[in-house]
């Protein structure tokens, strides 16, 4: 039997990942769940998919759904996810998991409690390069890895009108853009044990831009940028004792990378990806849900836990206004 998917908050991202769903074997796109009955309705239609709901208790209630897509702004997250959980529901939640460390972790303590899946969309982890990126690291090809540099920036002027701008549903820098470098270096070196940020604030609260230095143990580093107000490539670097490998843009989900060996030519390294790249993960959860897993080892929670305290030790040293969303629907 396949498994039965839902979508909560038809906008953006939900209309491109549920595009990859004919990808992914053994899901079928069975609901969909909008504030409003006729966006439910349009975004059906459009894509096909058999049910609507004009409320996303709705969606929550429909015993025909066994994994829920929530794709909300970041702080409209969690009243979702700690709902599906207690109904019995699986969860795929997009990045930012929430925009409060607390929040995340009511979260994975509901998932707990309940033995239900749940995992951020952080779609990065799955990309068929960046696992070849792993293997190259685990197999010791970099020799010892020491540091990692990344950016990820998008100009994006003020406009008190979008959500960019908006404390209220998760604006900023950081938490749509940050997360990525932040995740990045979290799934190479691990958890760290310092975080210094310097950024610039815009006048409602939200971050507009930051660099953010991560120490580790054994003196191991990240030196990562985000940015609302400059364009930047979009690239990482990992540094290793024996060579480094570059990720070129935009390495969040990459078409190439270049493993640099002492002694050895550059390698450059190609490997497609299926669909628009939510496939990967999208194959992930499907696969852990029909087999009853409440995790998955590739994103687990934990990683999901330091990446959100990395994120709140940046928003308190900015000084950011950090607006979490209700936990209840
Ligand atoms: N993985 C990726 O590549 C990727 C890319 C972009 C965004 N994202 C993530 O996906 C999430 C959504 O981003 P998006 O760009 O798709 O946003 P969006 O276009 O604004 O869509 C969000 C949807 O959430 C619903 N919603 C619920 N409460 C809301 C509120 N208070 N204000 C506004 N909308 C609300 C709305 O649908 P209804 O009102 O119809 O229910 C809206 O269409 C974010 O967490 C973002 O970081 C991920």
């Amino acid at each position: 039997m396949s498994v039965r998917w839902g979508v909560v908050g038809p906008g953006r991202i939900a209309s491109k990942v549920v595009r990859d769903f004919p990808h992914v074997p053994g899901a079928e796109v069975v609901a969909v769940a909008s504030r409003s009955a006729e966006r439910a309705a349009a975004f059906a239609a459009e894509h096909g998919i058999a049910r609507s709901h004009g409320s996303y208790r709705a969606i929550v209630d429909d015993d025909g759904v066994d994994v829920l897509y929530i794709a909300t702004p970041h702080p409209q997250h969690r009243a979702v996810a700690l709902a599906a959980l207690r109904s019995g529901k699986a969860v795929l939640v997009e990045k930012a998991f929430t925009v409060t460390p607390a929040a995340t972790r009511e979260i994975v303590a509901v998932a707990a409690e309940t033995g239900l899946f749940a995992m951020e969309a952080m779609w990065t982890r799955f990309q068929p390069l960046i696992v070849r990126v792993q293997q190259l690291i685990a197999d010791g090809a970099l020799g010892e890895v020491e540091a990692v540099q990344a950016d990820l920036g998008v100009r994006h002027p003020t406009d008190p009108t979008d959500r960019f701008y908006n404390p209220a549903v998760g604006g900023g820098a950081l938490f749509d853009l940050g997360v990525y470098p932040i995740s990045f270096a979290q799934m190479v070196l691990g958890i760290p044990d310092s975080v210094t940020a310097h950024g610039v604030l815009d006048q409602s609260g939200v971050d507009v831009e930051e660099a953010v230095q991560l120490g580790f143990p054994d003196g191991r580093s990240a030196s990562l940028f985000s940015s609302l107000r400059c364009a930047t490539p979009g690239q990482a670097r990992i540094f290793g004792t024996a060579g480094w490998i570059d990720v070129l843009p935009r390495f969040h989900h990459p078409d190439t990378v270049v493993l640099h060996r002492t002694g050895h030519d550059p390698m450059e390294i190609t490997l497609p990806r299926t669909g628009a790249g939510y496939t990967h993960e999208l194959v992930e959860v499907t696969e852990c849900v029909a087999a009853g897993r409440s995790e998955s080892a590739i994103m687990p929670l934990v990683d999901t836990v330091a990446v959100q305290d990395v994120m709140g030790a940046v928003a308190d040293q900015l000084g950011m206004i950090v607006q979490e969303g209700p936990a209840d629907l």
